[in-house]
């Protein structure tokens, strides 16, 4: 009798919403196909000790709406070690498995890409808040975070311009602004600091009184995260130093918030669970047709394929435009 195939299925990195939906969107399509799929438990590190679940489709299908990831993520340092990603994948093939479907941001790529090119049959999706995967314009989860941080920025402006104050919101990206490029014209925050748009005390001090004069009463700024802080190396200062500085020195009161993973952990959005089914359902085709190797990419409109080695030195496509274009506004 042939043997029946088995694939297994691994998040990544930092969780980001319909990660599940998009196991779903691969596992049911396999599983239609006699197909047995497995969750790697945790990762990287489940790929490492061993660790699989086998996925019954009917119990995973309940997991669909919820925020993280059900099979479970974890950052697996040691998975840097040329020895420890052999015997991963030594110990993969030796439990029988015919391939590996990957759900992870740039680094799990880079993993990924790497117990490729030592002979390990791999397809990946893109799935972080971050947005940060070159080779796909729209990574699974970075809706579902964005519309968190736009409720959040709502909230905070309707409490800043009733105490007439000036409220710093910190957002996650790592080193990807597009969490906070998009998030503040779709908030119409008052003016947003990323990495590429960097400001010092003095700058802001002046930027806020123009505003004041201008006659604004509640003020928010956004920020991405890895920016204010002497750790990221730009001397600046922490936000909690900053908003004392300002607050002595622009006569308003001065707060931040730092919306942290509540982004992360969001409830994923319907666009977020279509696209992130759509990933998984791509990305079982092109396992099922043997093309391993590759990563799954989305441009709004169409997936496509796009060799892991081309993925993982594909430089990101960075625009300054809508940072300009909600700073030049920031009197109105
Ligand atoms: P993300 O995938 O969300 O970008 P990380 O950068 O933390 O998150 O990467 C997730 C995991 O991918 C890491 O914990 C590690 O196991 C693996 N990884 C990251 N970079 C590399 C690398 N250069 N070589 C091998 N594995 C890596
Ligand atoms: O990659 C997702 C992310 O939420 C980033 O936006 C953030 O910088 C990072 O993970 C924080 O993760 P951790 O707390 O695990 O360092």
């Amino acid at each position: 009798m042939a043997k029946v195939k088995k694939f297994a299925v691994l998040t990544s990195g930092g969780d980001s919403p319909a990660m599940n939906a998009a196991v779903y969107g691969f596992a049911s399509s396999a599983i239609q196909k006699g197909i047995e799929v497995y969750g790697v438990i945790d990762g990287y590190k489940g790929l490492v000790a061993g660790n699989y679940r086998k996925i019954d489709l009917r119990d995973f299908k309940k997991t669909i709406f919820s925020a993280g990831t059900d099979i479970g993520s974890s950052r697996c340092f040691e998975f840097k070690e040329p020895k420890v990603r052999q015997a991963a994948v030594d110990l993969f093939k030796k439990n029988g498995f015919d391939g590996l479907f990957v759900i992870g941001g740039d680094g799990s790529y880079m993993g990924a890409s790497l117990i490729s090119e030592i002979g390990c049959p791999v397809v990946t999706a893109p799935g972080t808040i971050d947005n940060d995967v070159s080779s796909s314009k729209y990574t699974i989860g970075y809706f579902s975070a964005l519309e968190e941080i736009f409720q959040a920025v709502k909230k905070i402006k309707a409490t800043s311009e009733s105490h007439s104050q000036v409220t710093f919101v910190e957002v996650m990206g790592r080193h990807c602004h597009d969490l906070s490029v998009s998030a503040s014209v779709a908030g119409a925050v008052d003016y947003i600091v990323t990495n590429s748009s960097r400001k010092n005390e003095q700058e802001l001090a002046s930027i806020i009184k123009d505003m004041i004069e201008a006659g604004k009463k509640g003020i928010v700024i956004l920020v991405t995260e890895k920016v204010y802080g002497i750790e990221y190396g730009f001397e600046l200062p922490s936000l909690k130093d900053l908003c004392s500085f300002l607050e002595r020195t622009v006569g308003r009161q001065v707060r931040y918030n730092v919306l942290g993973y509540t982004q992360r952990g969001a409830i994923p959005i319907s666009w977020d669970l279509y696209v992130a089914q759509r990933f998984g359902i791509k990305a079982f085709q092109a396992a099922y047709d043997g093309k391993w190797g590759n990563a799954i990419c989305f441009d709004g409109y169409d997936f496509g394929l796009v060799s892991l080695k081309k993925a993982v030195s594909m430089p990101k496509d960075v625009s300054n435009k809508m940072i300009d274009f909600v700073n030049s506004s920031y009197k109105i």
